[in-house]
């Protein structure tokens, strides 16, 4: 699937943080204390592993974290991550090719699902859905459009950028709200970031 973030590995942290300042950091970390002491963890997605770092000063150990990156040079960084005294199974490669035991307290996908078309976004949160205990939680994060004229602008110019350095397939935001409501999942805690743009979400399975 189309989604890999490999080539811009490098950069892709400081580009982020020229964008937007704190504001995807913020987004991430204002979810990571609904993790429960404890929780078998699965992370789709982490990117360049900083999310590792935010969990150890919330949760310093005891977590069981499967972290499923499908971009070799994201998990060569991951790799480094100081994960203090939690547990972390890494695994490169894409959610939708691996099987795992179906037993996840808490899944986290940072800016994971506004990547794919509407068709590989049902497959891969279908996927996601079956590894989750009954009343698990997702924790959630991705761009959204809230009638602010400047979101779609920006949006189209990250879709541009990634397609043209690592070839993302979406062109368009899938409706990833939609998949949480079919699924039946609850919304239990929702915040925004960044002028609406950024919605940060849990859901209870
Ligand atoms: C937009 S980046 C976000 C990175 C990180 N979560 C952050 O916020 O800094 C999306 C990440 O998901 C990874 N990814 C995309 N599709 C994937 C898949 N099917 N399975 C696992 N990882 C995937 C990409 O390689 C990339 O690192």
């Amino acid at each position: 699937m189309a989604a890999n973030y490999n080539n811009s590995a490098w950069f892709y942290d400081s580009l982020a943080r020229l964008v937007y300042g704190k504001a995807l950091v913020n987004a991430q970390v204002y979810l990571l204390k609904h993790i429960p002491e404890n929780a078998k963890v699965l992370i789709v997605g982490g990117g360049t592993g900083w999310i590792l770092e935010e969990l150890v000063r919330i949760r310093p150990s005891g977590l069981q974290i499967t972290y499923v990156e499908i971009a070799p040079n994201m998990m060569a960084l991951s790799k480094k991550r100081n994960i203090g005294n939690n547990q972390v199974t890494f695994i490169n490669d894409a959610i939708e090719n691996i099987d795992l035991i179906a037993d996840f307290d808490i899944v986290l996908t940072p800016f994971l699902l506004d990547n794919f078309t509407n068709e590989n976004l049902i497959k891969v949160f279908n996927r996601i859905t079956i590894l989750l205990k009954p009343d698990a939680l997702w924790l959630n994060t991705s761009f959204q459009l809230t009638d602010k004229w400047w979101q779609p602008v920006m949006l189209q110019s990250m879709f541009i950028l990634f397609k043209v350095i690592c070839n993302i397939e979406a062109s368009k935001l899938p409706a990833i709200d939609k998949c949480f409501e079919e699924k039946h999942f609850k919304l239990v805690k929702q915040q925004c970031f960044f002028g609406e743009f950024i919605g940060a979400r849990v859901y209870r399975k």
